[in-house]
């Protein structure tokens, strides 16, 4: 090597290592240990210092090819682990998004780091980064997530929530094991289940049972004060013997219908859930059942009037239960309407799309019923004008088990009411498809 190049050598040399010496303190060692070998050999000649810098470069060259090695295998390293992170939270990310009821997931500082799409819905406030307490400030729960966070244990707490809307909710918050030292990782995960509707499912068992047993207890109770007078003071009194008999005989009569309507109502809500699989012509069904309440209009001095639709109104649908709806259906309007009005039964084709649904309206020209009530006409018991109806005969019951028939026919129930006017109830029921060759 001629010393010019010698001289480009060292200089391109010293470049190298002093950018090797900004990136990396191990080089510093290096040059110094080049040095400290120099010095040993004896004395400071200028060829000497030539020789220990030389030294040193190469020293440092191999340094910090070891080190560079080192280094892009720790970034390697590095990118490969939080590329695993990330897939990994992806994953979970995802599983949580799956359940059906809300979850959120806090970080081992006590942030939100993920909200569920069943979360977001209820607590639109929240978002990731956030603080729980904007789910709850329920000191209970505030104190249940220190623990969870402090000890790791499982925590059950149940909350009284008023916003959005009024409802009881138990909030159980399990802590996530620790696979990393990443502090945005899963730390807790707070899954949420509203107790709204199993509160309300008891409260209705209970209100049926309550219901039931007064509205039978009523006709007892007279049965039973009509015997003692019959065993007692009438008995010699054949005017009021048979005036008495007439009556038990009507409070005998509305019991069993009450038993039969409760019978109906549980048969129909355990078949609920099996849709019928029979085709039926609604033309046919509905003009059975109207004529065979022919006698009743007359008895009420009604008329019934029944427009069938164009073609036939296939439907799946169970005769029986058909006939029930529309009976009970026209029986109201009888009862209810005003005295000695039509009652007009349509069938007619909806159309909806692709598809075509077939509609069945009752409607009479009775005082018609106050808006309040329409959501509630079909609550078992639920009555407009409790005294006056009992008068008529009814149990209360005939709308709730319509509205579990229609259920059952994955209908439709509309209830439609203008006061003075008149009501229309109308159901509707998808059609099946019309094969061409049995139109011909
Ligand atoms: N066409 C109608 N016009 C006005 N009110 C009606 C009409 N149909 C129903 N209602 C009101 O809705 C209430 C509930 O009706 P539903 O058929 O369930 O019971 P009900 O007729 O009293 O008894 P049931 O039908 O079991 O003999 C009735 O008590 C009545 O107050
Ligand atoms: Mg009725």
């Amino acid at each position: 090597m001629d010393q010019q190049s010698f001289g480009d050598a060292l200089r391109l040399g010293l470049r190298t290592a002093a950018r090797r010496v900004r990136q990396r303190a191990s080089l510093l060692l290096a040059v110094t240990i080049g040095g400290g070998a120099v010095a040993l050999m004896g004395g400071l000649s200028p060829w000497m210092i030539v020789l220990g810098a030389a030294l040193a470069l190469v020293l440092a060259a191999l340094v910090s090819l070891e080190g560079e090695d080192a280094g892009a295998a720790e970034r390697a390293s590095s990118r490969a682990q939080r590329s695993a992170a990330a897939e990994m939270a992806g994953r979970w990310r995802a599983a949580l998004d799956a359940v059906p009821d809300p979850v959120i997931v806090l970080n081992h500082g006590g942030a939100i780091v993920h909200i569920n799409p069943a979360a977001r819905e209820i607590y639109a406030l929240l978002r990731p980064g956030g603080q729980p307490s904007l789910l709850s400030r329920d000191p209970i729960f505030l104190q249940a997530i220190d623990e969870v966070l402090d000890d790791g244990r499982q925590q059950s707490v149940e909350i009284q929530e008023r916003i959005p809307f009024d409802r009881r909710v138990r909030i159980t918050l399990t802590a996530v094991p620790e696979t990393s030292a990443d502090e945005d990782g899963p730390r807790v995960v707070i899954a949420l289940r509203d107790l709204t509707d199993q509160d309300r499912l008891g409260r209705m068992r209970a209100d049926f049972v309550a219901n039931a047993s007064h509205e039978l207890r009523t006709p007892l109770a007279s049965l039973v004060g009509f015997i003692e007078t019959l065993q007692g003071r009438a008995s010699d009194d054949p005017v009021a013997r048979a005036r008495f008999l007439g009556i038990m005989g009507q409070q005998a009569a509305r019991m069993s219908r009450l038993v039969d309507d409760l019978l109906s109502l549980s048969r129909v809500e355990m078949r609920e859930h099996v849709p019928p699989r029979t085709a039926i012509d609604l033309n046919d069904t509905v003009a059975a059942a109207v004529q065979a309440l022919e006698p009743v209009a007359r008895a009420a001095g009604a008329t019934l009037k029944f427009s069938p639709c164009d073609g036939p109104a296939v439907v799946l649908g169970e005769t029986d239960e058909i006939v029930q709806v529309v009976q009970n259906l026209v029986q109201n309007g009888l009862k209810y309407g005003a005295p000695g009005s039509p009652v007009a039964v349509t069938v007619r084709r909806e159309a909806r799309g692709p598809t075509s649904r077939i509609a069945v309206a009752v409607r009479d020209e009775g005082p018609g019923i106050p808006p309040e009530h329409l959501p509630r006409l079909t609550e078992r018991f639920y009555r407009v004008n409790p005294k006056s109806s009992r008068e008529k005969g009814g149990t209360g019951l005939g709308l709730a088990i319509v509205k579990h028939i229609i259920n059952r026919h994955r209908g439709e129930f509309r209830i439609e009411s203008e006061l003075g006017k008149g009501s229309t109830f109308t159901f509707v029921i998808d059609e099946q498809a019309r094969r061409p060759s049995a139109a011909l």
